[in-house]
């Protein structure tokens, strides 16, 4: 146990540990509520918690009270969405919370998904690319037929060299393969060359392949680098392509009345990825896949007989299968409406103020400090430095800088490579999603990551 925002010792530690206390996980006789008493004895503290000052490495916000209690009733009353006689009024919610998110991206009511993250809305939304670029390309229908011989390794997808891994991921999955998304170089500040895409459609053009997508990230993982979305909307709609905006950081700020415009752009997409469980104090998960065309879905509805017949449906039952590329799931926009009107856009308008100012207060400290390098200006709210070694490689001197605060259970501080990888390119990072965080804290939290940064910083051997 540490003051920390996770457990001391190590991996290794902690397995045996867990191990020792957990397992076997099916004992020959059950162990009755003791066991449950001791789950809740050991977690809290033995878990990376989100909601500490010193947990500022990744996507992974602290959950906000309220979603999480509208969470815990979800799972008493356990609704499923895949039909109305599963779930009644939580299906009413969805379709709600779809429709007023969506006009908050697109400008006018579009349709959508509720997913488990941004992997599956990106997945989702190359899916519903691939499908339509095949249908004008190629005139078939791939849900029915699959892929086309004439069409293999003719498909490409373009998007940025720092996008997140689940686009070329979704590339394979859906029979593209990852040779299919094709790369764009960054400018310094990490946001896609606009000229280099334009280039590059021209080029695929010119080759008799297919533009499938054009995908912008607003927000990347790293740098918060927001793609300039109206020039890129602007070569997939010359090219016929679909764009779809990664949103899965950025988005959040479609909830900030202050922010919302640094997305401008992004109502020309025919989709977008949103995570609430990222820039939005959701519990994990809460992803979203929304679609400026109410009927963009309308490919993937399915009609069964257990779920949804159709005079159930003439009687006014709706079928649910057109919502989601899953069957069996949860109602997570529960949590969400409850979170949304708790807070309201007020609300979270201050709560991603405060985020900003703290992101630019760590800037400026890390600025004002000798023994750090600012790698970047920060875009949204995360923060790219590392320490100036003196002695060891700067490489290894952060990266085991980082490894002793995690054994030590002091600090979750992130770990990253600026683009095109290689020595030198290592990089510590904050992301600042806490909103009740203080200064104070970024203060201390600068000085561990010093010390320990020092301690590390003897000749490599
Ligand atoms: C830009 C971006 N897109 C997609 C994802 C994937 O989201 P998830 O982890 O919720 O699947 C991430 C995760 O960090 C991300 O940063």
């Amino acid at each position: 146990m540490s003051g920390g925002p996770l457990p001391a010792g190590g991996p290794a530690a902690l397995e045996a540990e867990v191990r020792a206390a957990f397992t076997p996980v099916l004992p020959p006789m059950g162990l009755g509520a003791w066991s449950l008493d001791v789950l809740i004895g050991y977690l809290p503290t033995h878990t990376v918690r989100p909601a500490h000052p010193y947990a500022a490495a990744h996507l992974h916000c602290p959950p906000d009270p309220v979603a999480v209690e509208a969470d815990q009733l979800v799972a008493a009353l356990n609704p499923s969405q895949d039909s109305w006689d599963q779930s009644a009024a939580a299906s009413v919610i969805e379709a709600c919370v779809i429709e007023e998110y969506s006009a908050l991206a697109f400008g006018a009511p579009g349709s959508g998904s509720i997913t488990s993250g941004g992997t599956e809305s990106n997945h989702f939304a190359l899916l519903l690319a691939r499908d339509a670029a095949l249908a004008r390309a190629y005139a078939v229908d791939p849900a029915e037929t699959g892929i086309p011989a004439a069409a293999a390794g003719r498909l490409r997808i373009l998007t940025s060299e720092v996008a997140h891994f689940s686009v070329a991921r979704a590339a394979a999955q859906l029979g593209l393969g990852e040779r299919a998304v094709i790369p764009v170089p960054v400018q310094e500040d990490h946001r896609l060359d606009a000229a280099a895409l334009s280039q590059a459609a021209k080029r695929i053009a010119a080759d008799g392949d297919t533009l499938v997508a054009v995908v912008a990230t607003a927000g990347t993982t790293d740098a918060g680098a927001i793609d300039p979305l109206t020039e890129c909307a602007s070569v997939a709609r010359k090219h016929d392509a679909w764009f779809h905006v990664d949103a899965a950081y950025g988005g959040g700020l479609l909830l900030s009345n202050v922010r919302r415009s640094m997305l401008a752009g992004i109502e020309l997409a025919d989709s977008a990825t949103v995570d609430l469980h990222k820039f939005g104090w959701q519990p994990i998960p809460a992803g979203l896949l929304l679609t400026r065309d109410p009927q963009a879905l309308a490919p993937i509805s399915r009609r069964v007989a257990y779920l949804s017949d159709l005079d159930d449906e003439a009687a006014g039952y709706p079928n649910l299968l057109g919502r989601s590329l899953r069957t069996t799931r949860r109602p997570d926009a529960v949590k969400i409406l409850a979170a949304g009107r708790h807070h309201g856009l007020d609300g979270f308008t201050q709560m991603i103020e405060s985020c900003f100012a703290q992101t630019a207060h760590v800037a400026a400290a890390i600025e004002a400090r000798p023994e750090f390098e600012l790698a970047l200006r920060p875009a949204l709210t995360t923060v790219l430095f590392r320490y100036r070694a003196r002695n060891g490689d700067p490489d290894r001197v952060n990266a085991e800088a980082r490894r002793a605060l995690l054994a030590a259970g002091s600090a979750v501080v992130g770990r990253t490579a600026l683009p095109g990888g290689g020595p030198g390119s290592l990089r510590l990072k904050f992301t600042l999603l806490r909103p009740e965080t203080t200064n104070a804290e970024l203060d201390a939290l600068l000085d561990l990551v010093a010390a320990a940064a020092h301690a590390c910083d003897v000749p490599s051997s």
